[in-house]
This record gives C-alpha cells, sequence and structure tokens, in this order.
C-alpha cells in the first residue's frame, strides 16, 4: 500500500527508512539490511554522500574502470569510467590500444563560449526597447561586477550581451542572450547568478528610462536561466592512420574494413535511426568519464543530441573518410565541462579521478572525454561492422550472470575458460552452470 507523507525530509534517516520499509516492502529487516551493507563504514565520508542530496538513504554504487593506454595529443593517460554497462571499458582500452600503436588521438578545443538566457515580455516598441538596451548595457554588466571579478582574475567573465527579438515565435517575447567564458569551471552558477542580476537590473532601471511609456517601462522577467546547448564550446577528436594499417584483424583486408566502416558510419549520417544508436555508443564513453570526473552528464547529453540535430536532422556525430591512402575518423562536439567547483573538490573519487589524469584544466578535460567517446564509437563500430556485437558483450556479459547464479571462484574460472571456445548466450552459460554442479555433485 502506498502512502503520502508530509515533513518526510525533516525525519533523521533512520527514521525515513522506517518508514519506507514499512509502508513498501513485506520483508522490512530485509529491506534494512540492503540498504544498509551500502553505508559507508567512515561516518565522516557518509556524511559527506548524504549531504549532496536531499533525503539520502544509502549509497547507489557505480563502478569505477580505467582504461590504460590513451594516447592524446603525444601523452599518455589512463582514463577512469564510472559505468554500468559491461563492455564499454573493455572496449575503450582496446580501442586506445590500438591508436596507441598508430600515432594515438588528436585533439583540440575549437571554442569555449557557453551562453544563458535572460526570457522577458514586452508589448511595447521594439525601437524603443533596443534604444533602452544601448542606454543599459554597460550597466547591466557594471552591476554584475560584484560576480564578475573573481572570474576576471581567472581571465574569464562575460563575453558579450545582446538583445534578441523573438516575437515572430511568440507575441510580446525577447531575451536578453549572454555569452561567458568560465576557464575551468562548468560556471552553471555563475552564469546563473549573473543573469538573475542582469533580470534585476534590467527591470528595475526600465522604471526610470523617460522614452518608454508608464506600460512599456512593465517588463515582465519570465526566467533567467543558462543554456545547455553550447555549440560554441567545442573540441575535436581524430584519429587517423595509413588505411593497410587500419586492420590486425586477421579475417578481413585493411582495405574492406576500412571501406564497410566509412558506410557505417555514412549510414549514421543519414538515418535518424541508426544515428541514434551510433551517437549512444559514442556517449557510452563520454558519460563514464563525465561521471567519473564530477560533472554534469545530463547537462552533456542535452546539448551533444541538440548539436547533433543542428542540421534540422539527427545525425551521427562522427565522420570518416579515405584521402590519398589515408584513414581520418573524427568528431568535433559541445562539451561543457569543468574541472574546478561542483563535486570536483567534494567527492574523493572525482578528486582521485582528476588526479589519475594529472589534474587537466577544463580545456584538457575536454579533449580527453572527446577522444573517450571516439574511441567507444571506433570500437562499437568495429565489431559491428566485423563479428558483431553480441560476440563481445555476450563474452563481458557472461560474468553478470555467473553473478546472477552465484557461482563459486571455482565455478566461474571453469566457465569462462569453457566459453572461450562456445557462443555465448544466456541459456547455453545457465544449461552450463547447470551441467557443471551436476558433474560437481557426482
Ligand atoms: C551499446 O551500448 C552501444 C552500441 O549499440 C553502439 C553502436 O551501435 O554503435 C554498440
Amino acid at each position: 500500500m502506498s502512502a503520502s507523507i508530509s515533513g518526510f525530509s525533516k525525519l533523521s534517516k533512520s527514521k525515513k527508512i522506517d518508514w519506507i520499509v514499512d509502508t513498501y516492502f513485506s520483508n522490512t529487516e530485509d529491506a534494512k539490511r540492503i540498504l544498509k551493507q551500502y553505508w559507508n563504514s567512515n561516518d565522516k565520508l557518509q556524511q559527506l554522500h548524504d549531504e549532496f542530496v536531499e533525503n539520502t538513504i544509502t549509497n547507489y554504487y557505480l563502478p569505477l574502470g580505467v582504461a590504460p593506454n590513451f594516447l592524446i595529443n603525444g601523452k599518455l593517460y589512463t582514463i577512469p569510467m564510472a559505468i554500468e554497462e559491461s563492455s564499454v571499458v573493455a572496449a575503450a582500452s582496446k580501442s586506445a590500444k590500438f591508436w596507441m600503436d598508430r600515432g594515438g588521438f588528436k585533439a583540440h578545443v575549437i571554442s569555449t563560449t557557453k551562453i544563458g538566457q535572460v526570457h522577458f515580455m514586452y508589448q511595447g516598441n521594439p525601437e524603443t526597447l533596443k534604444n533602452y538596451f544601448k542606454h543599459i548595457k554597460s550597466q547591466l554588466i557594471e552591476a554584475a561586477k560584484p560576480i564578475t571579478k573573481n572570474m576576471e582574475k581567472r581571465g574569464g567573465g562575460i563575453v558579450d550581451v545582446e538583445l534578441r527579438d523573438k516575437t515572430q515565435d511568440i507575441t510580446g517575447y525577447y531575451q536578453l542572450h549572454a555569452q561567458f567564458e568560465t576557464q575551468d569551471a562548468m560556471g552553471a552558477n555563475f552564469i546563473n547568478s549573473c543573469l538573475e542580476q542582469f533580470a534585476k537590473t534590467f527591470k528595475d532601471e526600465a522604471l526610470n528610462f523617460d522614452a518608454f511609456t508608464a506600460e512599456e517601462s512593465d517588463i515582465q522577467i519570465v526566467m533567467s536561466i543558462l543554456s545547455n546547448y553550447v555549440p560554441d564550446c567545442l573540441v575535436r577528436a581524430e584519429v587517423s592512420c595509413k588505411v593497410e594499417d587500419l586492420t590486425d584483424d586477421k579475417t578481413i583486408s585493411a582495405e574492406e574494413f576500412a571501406s564497410k566502416f566509412i558506410q557505417a558510419v555514412n549510414i549514421a549520417e543519414v538515418e535518424p535511426f541508426r544515428a541514434v544508436t551510433h551517437n549512444k555508443g559514442i556517449m557510452n564513453g563520454i558519460d563514464a568519464v563525465v561521471l567519473a570526473t564530477g560533472n554534469d552528464f545530463r547537462a552533456v547529453e542535452a546539448g551533444v543530441h541538440a548539436y547533433a540535430s543542428r542540421n534540422g536532422r539527427y545525425s551521427s556525430l562522427s565522420h570518416a573518410k579515405i584521402e590519398h591512402g589515408i584513414f581520418t575518423f573524427w568528431m568535433e562536439i559541445p562539451l561543457a565541462l569543468g574541472t574546478i567547483g561542483g563535486l570536483t573538490g567534494l567527492h574523493p573519487l572525482v578528486k582521485l579521478s582528476l588526479e589519475l589524469l594529472h589534474n587537466p584544466t577544463a580545456k584538457e578535460l575536454m579533449q580527453i572525454v572527446a577522444v573517450a567517446g571516439l574511441a567507444q564509437n571506433f570500437a562499437a563500430l568495429r565489431s559491428l561492422t566485423t563479428t558483431g556485437i553480441q560476440q563481445g558483450h555476450m563474452k563481458m556479459h557472461l560474468m553478470n550472470i555467473l553473478n546472477q547464479f552465484e557461482a563459486t571462484e571455482a565455478e566461474k574460472t571453469t566457465l569462462v575458460e569453457y566459453f572461450k571456445t562456445q557462443v555465448v548466450t544466456h541459456s547455453a552459460v545457465v544449461e552450463a552452470i547447470h551441467q557443471l554442479r551436476i558433474k560437481n555433485e557426482k
């Protein structure tokens, strides 16, 4: 039976758990045991996690894996990845090793501008509004100085603010469209604070602008918020090699592989159903590093997919070509990331992950994350166009199935060995466990 409750957030953690288990679980002791077994025995560490969000009742673990051998712009990295999908870290590692032997990944940041908007309603003369904006623009920036002072010391700040007329879309709708540079911070709080200050100055000072009628001076602010669409916060990642060096697989020639690979990319460029899955594979790599480094993967996801449809049709983020016997595979994607602020200084595993990456600047992290995405995409397309994806996936999934059946270490060793030469399917693994257990009983 479900129930509603008021004042839940005021209850202690153990009272919250009591209410949840009593309300929703038949075996209350078992539910409590499961929740509590994920508590950290270090009280301070547990309190840190409890306070990240409201109403924490336990911790939700994800594996933190690492993919070594990433050669990026001539520097070697071991990349931390927080992800539950069994084949992702293995695929990244394989791809990293493959490209390490072929000159590694090249990456560079194209731009770093972030966007925020004040959305407002104004029903008066558009020309008078334009004049008001011209008059008030420097004051908007000046009034935000207490917020921008520190960011300016670090080389960031407000890049520009413009007035945008959106009345073609909604009657009376205008924006203050602002560009920001936030250096090593993701900058969400900085941008939102600037925008809220813009909105206040813009509304308050309208009352003192003589050219407005009384009605015109009553500007209605709807909201002030950053945009997670950051097409001018762009990074490029690339790999290339001679076509003849493109495969270490004996079952397919380098030329045939290159041609099939490019066909697969071309299909994702023109076919949205495929493009979504293709890009999902890229995000397997991207999200895992974004999460490990304490960044906002929802923001990244939203921005990347919007970028993938910037030309009016959802399309592949990556591209491939052969020119003068050289195979090139590349991708340009928007990534708003930070290496200071937010979780980066708080979560011990995030700090550790950043240290593992040589404490990168935000620009360096953009390059690393883009490379992880490209590597993942390469691994997926390589499997898809040669062996098929299931071979690798099911090999990795084998361990999940064995764990589900609570296989002992000895059983795991035997069955992993057995499935080196057998096709892994769920039923084949179940059958093999069954047979092994019968044999062991005899
Ligand atoms: C699975 O998580 C990702 C893939 O589907 C990506 C792709 O199809 O390119 C394998």
